[in-house]
């Protein structure tokens, strides 16, 4: 059988300190240099899975009175700790299409992490991307499309970073569904390897890659390999997509730290480009060359320089592993009694842009005129436990691994306990209650469909709750192993809908869910007058629905992701049963880059709501579409050689890495010493001292200068990729009578054959009062208006005509022009 293959490309590249990260590299380069080798293997490498107080603990460097860094989940908030704050989740920031927003999310999120002592905050996430609409960890990330991930990453990373805390941006790359993500992890299949996502170089660059290139260009400091095989080889020894697309294309100057135990490999992972393992492991075996553990080290401590962690950084003051005050700083040799948890409140006042985001993230999908509220309805009624509280408590469920009561994250790693959680229930009330006397009923009970009926019948407003969950593979619930089993609502919220809008004739549906569920039924019945969906919300999650249902925020979010009438019509389905015998499934990305509402378009299939589409509390017009080309310079290919690898040196011999005499050890400690200068006994590696070439890929070891690439040459890939070439400007006016935000969209035809209908290229939310209007600038790069060439390995112009759009959905778009040809 053929298997899809990724192809060698060696050696690893070694850092340069191009783009802004030239003095960081050097500060490194300095730090490194006077470092022995087992303390430079200490930056590389974990010191064991609770062995520390975060998720993620490197060792240190006593000498240098180095501590070693805490990388610690998650894209949403710190994870395993207290009085910090639950943020919207990531598909929430994508659906308020606001960059300032999601800058202020990261920046927000990167302060609390700061404040409790955290060097690497695991997120933000465009791997998955969003293939599936059933992708358990979707919510995680933004969008399926990767213009608008890409810019949400950027967006997020910078506030980060700007708080002085290293991003992670992860999985990289292909990381699509959680069903065999990783060897053994799904039940029934316990011998069967982790998936192999097998796409092609076209469907890299112009879908996966992208939003990942958009994070190298905003300076991230790390990256994540993901679990899986990309084209059968894992993703944390993947020369390809590491050394090739991440580190020589995109020029990545950062570190790639592992996923949790995904690195599957010793020797392998080191030479295809992973710089940091998680949560520790060791390599020895003597055929690493040293200028590679020099620029592992080097690029660990340059992310370290580049955000100011020398500046920032203090202690950890927490333990992932107990609430408890005291506590051991080994958790898992529990060991080392003493105070493990000083309880910093890192909140701030986060908890009114939690809100705000999450206001702006709702989208409002049907609305018949019903909202908004006035909130002196006379009889308002509540119905679905979305709606209320978990009886167990916010956070009850480990890592939110429960759908109990209304659903405001996703379950998995990618979550942090709540500080408080506002439920509508709560909200709801206290609104109507604060302006008048009206009767509200809640009946969060899904069985009491009677009383429903009872309630409905006399009620004058009908808010109907209901939620979809997804998660990360590790937990199950209810069947779903992470990722959906179908697209439906839970907690059997389907039958309370239907019972209450039976009996209402004026029922309102409010969707918590992760990602796209089926409605259109509701869409279509005649007794809901409004849909709203709410995603996963964060904290303030019944704050930021009332802010909308009573019309104090006009909602403004549009949805990130299409709504299909049912699972078929995505085309791209979560592969549940091994089809490759006892080898790695095969999940075949045959799609191509056709997927979400490329897809919808391609096939001409009527989505209940499209991407890009939400509805406001006014109405707009946008006009006066203008493309300009502006002479841009011709692409210039980069060319031209690396230096050589730099050798930072200190590689004395083997008797020096010996532990101590009579160091104690904790067991099950990853340390970096060697038990014996028997190289061969300490490695432990059976391939010890083999002649290299019969395992080691040629040129793996080779330091001399390199060919740069044509697409490559700085962080992000060939700057003039970057270069605008089209100024763009439509005019957008509020035509209604209340002040509201406008999400004009810029959407490109490439134009051959194979290219989809329409793909987004840039966005922005503008606020106008009633009768305001404003002009809307932006610009198409040179990589906007490009393809990807597998052949040339470049992007370049087709010579299709090429048309551009303008409007406020991916599917009404009343502006077009044609695209002014380059001379
Ligand atoms: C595995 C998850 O895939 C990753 O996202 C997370 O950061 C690590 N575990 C650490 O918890």
């Amino acid at each position: 059988q053929n298997l899809a293959y990724s192809p060698p490309f060696y050696p690893s590249p070694w850092m340069s300190g191009n783009g802004d990260w030239a003095e960081a590299h050097e500060k490194a380069v300095q730090f490194v240099s006077q470092l022995t080798l087992p303390e430079k293997v200490n930056l590389t490498s974990g010191v064991g899975w609770m062995q520390g107080n975060c998720v993620g603990n490197t060792g240190s460097i006593p000498r240098l009175n180095f501590p070693g860094f805490c990388m610690q989940d998650s894209p949403l908030g710190v994870r395993f700790t207290d009085y910090v704050s639950a943020f919207p989740a990531g598909v929430n920031t994508a659906a308020t299409w606001d960059k300032r927003l999601a800058y202020q999310r990261g920046n927000a999120m990167g302060n609390e992490h700061r404040n409790k002592g955290v060097d690497v905050q695991l997120g933000p996430v465009a791997g998955p991307l969003g293939r599936s609409p059933d992708g358990g960890r979707d919510w995680e990330g933004f969008s399926p499309d990767p213009v608008f991930t890409g810019a949400m990453m950027a967006a997020t990373i910078k506030g980060i970073q700007d708080a002085g805390v290293i991003a992670c941006a992860k999985h990289y790359i292909l990381n699509e569904q959680e069903y065999f993500r990783q060897p053994g992890s799904v039940t029934g299949y316990e011998n069967i390897p982790a998936e192999s996502s097998n796409a092609d170089d076209k469907t890299l660059h112009e879908l996966y890659l992208w939003p990942f290139a958009d994070a190298v260009r905003a300076g991230v400091g790390s990256i994540m390999c993901s679990y899986e095989q990309i084209n059968n080889s894992y993703g944390c020894s993947n020369a390809y997509t590491l050394n090739k697309l991440l580190k020589s294309e995109l020029d990545f100057q950062g570190f790639v730290t592992s996923d949790w135990w995904a690195q599957q490999s010793g020797v392998g992972t080191a030479l295809a480009g992973l710089d940091m393992t998680m949560a520790g492991d060791t390599v020895l075996n003597g055929t690493v060359p040293e200028w590679r553990i020099d620029d592992m080290a080097v690029r660990i401590m340059a992310a370290y320089y580049k955000v100011g962690r020398d500046r920032y950084w203090i202690p950890t003051n927490f333990n992932s592993w107990t609430n408890s005050t005291f506590g051991p700083q080994h958790a898992l040799a529990n060991m080392s009694y003493g105070q493990v948890n000083y309880h910093v409140n890192v909140q701030a006042n986060h908890g009114e842009l939690i809100r705000q985001i999450g206001s702006s993230s709702i989208v409002l999908l049907k609305n018949n005129g019903a909202l908004p509220l006035t909130g002196h309805e006379v009889f308002t009624g509540i119905f679905g436990e979305d709606a209320g509280a978990n009886p167990g408590g916010p956070n009850a469920c480990a890592d939110r691994s429960c759908d109990n009561g209304t659903l405001a994250m996703g379950w998995g790693s990618g979550t942090a306990q709540f500080p408080y959680l506002i439920t509508p229930e709560e909200a709801i009330q206290t609104k109507v209650q604060s302006l008048g006397t009206g009767t509200v009923q809640a009946i969060t009970d899904n069985n009491a469909l009677s009383q429903m009926a009872e309630v409905a019948s006399r009620a004058s407003v009908c808010l109907v709750f209901g939620n979809a969950d997804s998660g990360e593979g590790y937990l199950t619930i209810d069947g779903n192993e992470g990722d959906r089993k179908n697209l439906t609502l839970w907690q059997g919220a389907d039958q309370v809908i239907e019972q209450v809008s039976a009996h209402c004739n004026n029922t309102i549906l409010v969707l918590h869910t992760a990602g796209p569920v089926i409605v259109s039924d509701w869409d279509n019945h005649p007794n809901i007058t409004a849909i709203l969906w709410a995603g996963l919300p964060g904290q303030e999650s019944g704050n930021s629905l009332v802010d909308v249902l009573y019309g104090d925020v006009n909602p403004g979010g549009k949805s990130p992701f299409t709504w299909g009438k049912k699972l078929e019509d995505w085309g791209t389905p979560i592969l549940t049963k091994p089809n490759n015998g006892a080898g790695a499934p095969q999940i075949d990305y045959s799609e191509g880059i056709f997927i979400d509402y490329r897809k919808f378009d391609r096939d001409n299939i009527t989505p209940t709501y499209e991407f890009g589409f939400g509805l406001s509390y006014t109405t707009f017009e946008i006009s006066d579409l203008c493309v300009e080309p502006i002479n841009a310079p011709p692409y210039v290919p980069s060319n031209g050689m690396t230096k050589a690898a730099p050798s930072l040196g200190n590689y004395t011999s083997p008797s020096d890495y010996v532990f101590p005499d009579g160091f104690s050890r904790i067991p099950e400690y990853v340390y970096p010493w060697i038990n014996s200068t028997d190289l061969k006994a300490s490695s432990g590696d059976p391939r010890y001292g083999l002649p290299s070439n019969s395992y080691i890929p040629p040129g793996a070891t080779d330091g001399s200068p390199q060919l740069i690439l044509g697409a490559g040459g700085a962080p992000g890939g060939n700057p003039g990729l970057y270069e605008e070439m089209y100024t763009i400007t439509a005019t957008v006016k509020n035509t209604g009578e209340v002040a509201g935000d406008e999400v004009p969209q810029l959407y490109i035809c490439l134009g051959a054959p194979d290219d989809p209908k329409v793909a987004l290229r840039d966005f922005d939310r503008i606020s106008l009062e009633p009768g305001e209007e404003k002009i809307w600038n932006t610009a198409l790069t040179r990589r906007d208006v490009s393809n990807w060439d597998p052949v040339t390995q470049n992007w370049v112009i087709s010579k299709y005509p090429k048309t551009v759009y303008v409007g406020n959905s991916s599917r009404k778009l009343p502006l077009k022009a044609e695209l002014p040809l380059y001379a």
